[in-house]
């Protein structure tokens, strides 16, 4: 059995035989099948990305169809039990989880990053109060290319990891200035002794009391929200952030970009448009006739469904887990009967199994989210500040990679063609 594929072009009669790697063909190889020497050669064809790699990568393995996310090997769930989002970023960057110094080491070091320059206050100010968050978070992210020229040095590995330290270490400060701007409160320094999100929390809830400590439940849900956020190998935003660094521009616009492509209600936004939905629906007793409206084809019901996931996604489930930890400590969130009463119908009704349309990670989400307090607009930043450890892992992944160059798709064109502009176009 040799590794190839035989193609027979039907048109000429000619046979091709293609490389196998990897159960994939390379869409190059297609180029060679042609029906006269003047003919561009074949392309794949395939909007959306449905069936196309990208790149080659050894970060984050996702079996869709099992239901099955794995960093780096580890399964989702593992590390959801038993690591830290700071270790998660170390083995997201480094390939390994850390030993105990090394995690000490680490967090030691994304602590040391977590300022902001003075100005990006005077810049945070600008914006009105009713500044949507992620418009805030994406132009302040963009903003620190300005404050951190070195970061253009995007050749060299060190200051690849020193920007990705600082990326990771800045995005909460930032997501907390914006949202106590639109408060009209003072920003709070962030506090080393705490947690990453310990000082999150710190930095977004604290008021007149000298030390501010975050309830461990909720500090812990946090963190377990930023592990299972932290990667999704190569989806829209991760995508954008590989495009846009394929320029060999800077991380720190880079980010700002991925953030922009997360922002749309079908990827990262949907957490926001979900607590929509569910207020919308409001009690119990509503749910049977929204189900019938997106049957109708009315609007989807956001949180459900999955490009890659067509099986219970992993992380939805332990999403549901930790929201039963938070409510004990917050009370209930009503919103959730709500939600599992509209989970229970959508598994049973024959409309979302045909379509195998499941419950995916921004579903239960949100209705965390708001019984910690954050506002509803703030969702996505809560999404965006996990994910950029996924975008710059991706990113040092795909600057030492043998393979990279600028991205730069084909098209189909089927446009007018040559044709003149008449000699008297607008005497
Ligand atoms: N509600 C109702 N019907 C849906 C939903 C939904 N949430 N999602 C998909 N469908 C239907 C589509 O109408 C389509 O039906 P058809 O075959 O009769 O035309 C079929 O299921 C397949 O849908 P596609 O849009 O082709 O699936 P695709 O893989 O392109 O889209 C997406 C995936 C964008 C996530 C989609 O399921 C969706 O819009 N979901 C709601 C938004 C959401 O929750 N997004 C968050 C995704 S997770 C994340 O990004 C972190």
């Amino acid at each position: 059995m040799s590794d190839t594929l035989s193609i027979r072009d039907n048109r000429t009669g000619k046979e091709y035989e293609i490389d196998i790697k990897d159960d994939n063909i390379k869409a190059l190889d297609l180029r060679q099948i042609k029906v006269n020497d003047d003919d561009f050669g074949m392309m794949s064809y395939d909007p959306g990305y449905m069936n196309t790699a990208s790149c080659t990568s050894h970060i984050t393995d996702l079996h869709g169809s099992k239901g099955i996310l794995r960093y780096r090997g580890y399964p989702i769930e593992q590390l959801a039990e038993k690591s830290t989002f700071l270790d998660v970023v170390y083995l997201l960057f480094n390939g390994e989880l850390p030993d105990t110094q090394q995690s000490e080491d680490w967090a030691m070091r994304i602590k040391h990053h977590t300022m902001l320059h003075e100005k990006t206050k005077r810049l945070l100010k600008g914006f009105n109060y009713d500044a949507h968050p992620m418009g805030v978070f994406i132009s302040t992210v963009a903003a620190l290319s300005t404050f951190y020229p070195d970061a253009k040095d995007v050749d060299d590995p060190e200051t690849r990891m020193l920007q990705a330290c600082r990326l990771v270490g800045k995005t909460p400060t930032i997501a907390s200035y914006a949202y106590r701007n639109s408060r009209g409160l003072p920003f709070i320094y962030p506090d080393n002794e705490l947690s990453y999100t310990g000082n999150f929390l710190n930095m977004m809830y604290r008021m007149v009391e000298p030390r501010y400590q975050a309830h461990p439940v909720l500090e812990r849900a946090l963190d377990v929200l930023f592990i299972l956020h932290a990667d999704h190998e190569q989806n829209c935003s991760t995508s954008a952030m590989r495009n846009i660094t394929s320029s060999k521009a800077d991380p720190f616009v880079a980010v700002a970009g991925a953030s922009a492509a997360l922002y749309g209600p079908s990827h990262g936004g949907a957490n926001e448009a979900v607590l929509n939905q569910l207020r919308e629906i409001g009690s119990l007793e509503n749910v049977p006739a929204y189900i019938k409206r997106v049957k109708a084809g009315e609007f989807r019901l956001m949180g459900f469904g999955h490009r890659v996931y067509k099986n219970y996604d992993p992380r939805a489930r332990i999403v549901k887990e930790t929201a039963e930890a938070v409510f004990e400590v917050t009370g209930r969130n009503p919103l959730i009967d709500v939600a599992m009463e509209l989970e229970r119908i959508a598994l049973e009704d024959e409309f979302f199994v045909s379509k195998k349309l499941y419950p995916n990670v921004d579903f239960y989400s949100g209705l965390i989210y708001e019984a910690m307090g954050f506002p509803m607009e703030a969702f996505t930043v809560l999404f965006a500040i996990p994910r950029t450890a996924g975008w710059l892992a991706q990113w040092m992944e795909s600057m030492a990679d043998p393979e990279f160059r600028i991205t730069r798709p084909r098209q189909n064109y089927q446009g007018l063609g040559e044709r003149h502009v008449p000699d008297d176009y607008r005497s």
